[in-house]
C-alpha cells in the first residue's frame, strides 16, 4: 500500500514506463482531489481517435492499480476535458517534473498553496517579518525597525497580520490610542460590502514617532468583540453580483493598497504569523512583498520547517520568483558562543538554499540570470543578518514602555545589521543607527 508521499514518484514511474502513449497526446493532467486520491484528465478530442484512447485507457488502469488507496477505481480514474487550463482551474497546479506535457492539479482544502507568488507591489516597498517557529524576537525587530526609519523622517506603515495570535499593536500602541476597528473586522464588513464603515477607524499613530510616523493597522481593534466568530470568516472569498470571485489575499491586497493610497507611507512593515499557516502563506507569496525576512533560530527544527518550504517552491517551480525576495535573519543570537552558533546558522542556511533555491552552477559564478551565491557571500540571501539577545528585551511586557526610552546606541548594538540591511535593500539613506 503507498501513502501520500508516494505518490508523485509512483506516477512518474508509471507515466515513464508508458512514455510513447503519454508523448502521443498534447497533455495530461493528474488531478489529486481533496481526499488525496488520483485520477487523470485527457484532452476531449481524443474521444476521436479509438487507437489512442483505448492505450490511454490501460495507462489510466494501470496508475489506478498502481497507486491504490490513492487512486479513484478503474471505472472512474478517466476524465476528459477541453483544454489543460480548464482541467488544472481552481487547483494548485505546477507542472509534473521530468515531463513536458504533465501537470499536477493539486486540489487543496486551503486557499493558500505558498505556491503563487504575487510580483512586487509598485508602491511603497512591503517587508514581510515571518518565522518558521514563533517567539522568535520578529515583531520586537519589527517595532525597532519602525522606530528607525521613523527617526529619520519616514512614514512607515505597520500591518499585525498575526491575526491569530494579535499582539504587536498592542505593544506599538498605548491603550488609549487603539482604534476602534482592525484588519479582522475590514475583511469581515468587506464581505458585506461595509468596509468603509470601519475603514476610518482601523488605524493609529504610535506616540514612539519623532520626525516621522507609525501608524499602526492592528488585527483588531480596542474591543475585539466577537473575535473568534470574525476570525472565522476573514478567509471567506468574495463573490461579487456578476460571479466573479475574489480570494482573500486578493481582498487582503485591495485593503493594504487602499491603506497605501490614504497613508502614503515610504514603507510597509508587515508582521506575519509563524508557521507553515494560511495567513502566512498569504503575507509571504501573495502580498507583493520586496523583501522577506525568514527569522532562524539555529538548531533542527528551524531548518527541516524551512526546508518544507523551499522544496515545496523547488516543486512547484516557483524558486525564481520568490528568491530573490527572501533574507534570512539570525534571530536572538546568543551572548555566549555566539561565533560558534553564527558559524553553525550560516551553514545551514546555506545548505538549505544550495539543496533547494540557488541554480546548480558552480558558486559564485553568474550564467545568465542563473544564480548560486558563495556560502561565505555576505551579500547573499542565506548569509544572516544577525539580531542580538538582550535581557534588556528579555521576558518585556510592554514593547512601547521600552522603545519609548531606547537610544540609537542601543538599537544599533541590538538590531543593527537587520535595520541596515533593509535600509540597504529599499535604498533609504542615512539610516540612524
Ligand atoms: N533581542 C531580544 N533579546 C531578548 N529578548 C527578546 C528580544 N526580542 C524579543 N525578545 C523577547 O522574546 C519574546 C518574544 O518576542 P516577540 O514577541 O517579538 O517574538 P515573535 O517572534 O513576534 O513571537 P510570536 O511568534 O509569538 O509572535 C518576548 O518576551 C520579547 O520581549
Ligand atoms: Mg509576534
Amino acid at each position: 500500500m503507498i501513502t501520500f508521499d508516494q505518490i508523485l514518484n509512483e506516477i512518474k514511474i508509471c507515466l515513464a514506463t508508458q512514455a510513447d502513449v503519454v508523448q502521443s497526446i498534447d497533455w495530461l493532467v493528474v488531478n489529486r482531489d481533496l481526499n488525496g486520491r488520483v485520477r487523470l484528465i485527457v484532452p476531449e478530442s481524443l474521444s476521436g481517435d479509438a487507437t489512442k484512447l483505448e492505450k490511454v485507457r490501460c495507462l489510466a488502469a494501470v496508475v489506478s492499480e498502481r497507486l491504490r488507496p490513492h487512486a479513484h477505481s478503474t471505472a472512474a480514474a478517466l476524465l476528459y476535458d477541453e483544454s489543460q487550463e480548464e482541467a488544472c482551474k481552481g487547483a494548485s497546479a505546477f507542472a509534473l517534473e521530468g515531463f513536458g506535457n504533465v501537470w499536477v492539479a493539486d486540489r487543496l482544502a486551503t486557499e493558500g498553496d505558498w505556491a503563487h507568488i504575487v510580483s512586487e507591489s509598485s508602491g511603497a516597498p512591503r517587508v514581510v517579518f515571518f518565522s518558521i517557529k514563533g517567539g522568535v524576537g520578529r515583531s520586537t525587530a519589527l517595532a525597532a525597525t519602525a522606530w528607525a526609519f521613523a527617526q529619520v523622517g519616514k512614514r512607515v506603515l505597520v500591518l499585525d497580520l498575526d491575526l491569530e495570535s494579535p499582539g504587536l499593536s498592542s505593544s506599538l500602541l498605548p491603550k488609549e490610542r487603539q482604534p476602534q476597528y482592525g484588519i479582522t473586522d475590514w475583511l469581515v464588513e468587506d464581505l458585506v460590502e461595509n468596509a468603509s464603515s470601519v475603514f476610518q477607524d482601523m488605524r493609529a499613530t504610535s506616540a514612539l514617532s519623532h520626525d516621522g510616523e507609525i501608524f499602526v493597522v492592528p488585527a483588531h481593534g480596542a474591543q475585539p468583540g466577537e473575535y473568534v466568530a470574525k476570525l472565522a470568516r476573514v478567509w471567506m472569498p468574495k463573490i461579487a453580483a456578476d460571479g466573479t470571485r475574489q480570494n482573500w489575499p486578493a481582498r487582503l491586497r485591495r485593503l493594504i493598497d487602499a491603506l497605501e493610497k490614504r497613508m502614503e507611507p515610504d514603507v510597509i512593515l508587515i508582521d506575519s504569523r509563524a508557521g507553515i499557516d494560511e495567513v502566512a502563506s498569504a503575507c509571504v507569496t501573495e502580498l507583493g512583498a520586496k523583501l522577506i525576512l525568514l527569522f532562524a533560530l539555529e538548531g533542527r527544527q528551524t531548518w527541516t520547517g524551512y526546508h518544507i518550504l523551499f522544496e515545496h517552491w523547488r516543486r512547484h517551480g516557483v524558486a525564481n520568483n520568490i528568491r530573490e525576495s527572501l533574507q534570512i535573519v539570525g534571530a536572538l543570537l546568543p551572548e555566549t558562543g555566539r561565533d560558534d552558533y553564527v558559524s553553525g546558522l550560516q551553514d545551514n542556511a546555506y545548505d538549505l538554499f544550495a539543496d533547494t533555491l540557488y541554480d546548480s552552477i558552480p558558486a559564485g559564478e553568474i550564467i545568465g540570470d542563473h544564480f548560486h551565491f558563495e556560502a561565505a557571500d555576505a551579500a547573499a540571501p542565506h548569509y544572516p543578518w544577525g539580531l542580538k539577545w538582550h535581557r534588556s528585551f528579555a521576558g518585556l511586557r510592554s514593547l512601547h514602555g521600552r522603545l519609548n526610552d531606547i537610544d540609537a546606541e542601543e538599537v544599533s548594538s541590538i538590531f543593527g545589521p537587520l535595520i541596515r540591511g533593509i535600509a540597504n535593500t529599499l535604498g533609504v539613506e542615512k539610516i540612524d543607527v
